[in-house]
């Protein structure tokens, strides 16, 4: 799976799109750390147990890095950065239920702020998975030669 990159410092604004999934009931914020069980469990529940490593990752930074949707005290969504590496995005996934709302390119949007407001000028998307979904959403672009990258010898 190939790394994709993106630039920060022409990132759209999302004020719209943040507008959308407010109206829509709703949530987008930084997850907390006693929450860490909860998002872990959503993870794990609904994608794999390498993400729910590196979800606990995001869990210890501060501020954490892990972006969650929430609606009606439910988790529908996340999105992490710098956990596998630094200027990473990712993990990221919506809920197969709440897909199609827009919730995937806002907490997209989420993270990669994050990072550019830390001061990266750019952000990797590590092994990427739906590369149109980012190309379309962020102007991603491949980085040549980047399949395996740092995804090698991995342990089950
Ligand atoms: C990828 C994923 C996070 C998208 O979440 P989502 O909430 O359904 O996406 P959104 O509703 O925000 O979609 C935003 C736009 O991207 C498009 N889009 C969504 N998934 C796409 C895909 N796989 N390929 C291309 N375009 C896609 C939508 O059609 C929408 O376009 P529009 O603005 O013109 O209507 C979700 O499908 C998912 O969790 N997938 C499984 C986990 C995964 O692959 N994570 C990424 C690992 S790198």
């Amino acid at each position: 799976m190939i790394d994709m990159l993106v630039r920060l410092y022409d990132l759209p604004d999302a004020t719209d799109l943040y507008g959308k999934v407010a109206a829509s009931g709703v949530t987008l914020r930084r997850a907390r750390a006693f929450e860490k069980h909860t998002v872990a469990a959503f993870t794990k529940a609904n994608f794999s147990e390498k993400w729910v490593s590196e979800v606990e990752v995001a869990m210890t930074r501060q501020p954490i890095s892990c972006f969650i949707a929430t609606r009606d005290k439910e988790i529908l969504g996340f999105a992490c950065y710098e956990t596998t590496r630094r200027g990473f995005f990712g993990p990221t996934g919506v809920s197969e239920k709440a897909r199609g709302l827009g919730l995937g390119k806002a907490l997209l949007f989420k993270a990669l702020e994050g990072l550019r407001d830390i001061g990266y000028a750019y952000a990797i998307i590590g092994g990427v998975g739906p590369k149109e979904f980012y190309a379309k959403n962020c102007g991603a672009i491949e980085i040549p030669g980047s399949d395996p990258g740092t995804y090698i010898d991995l342990l089950p």
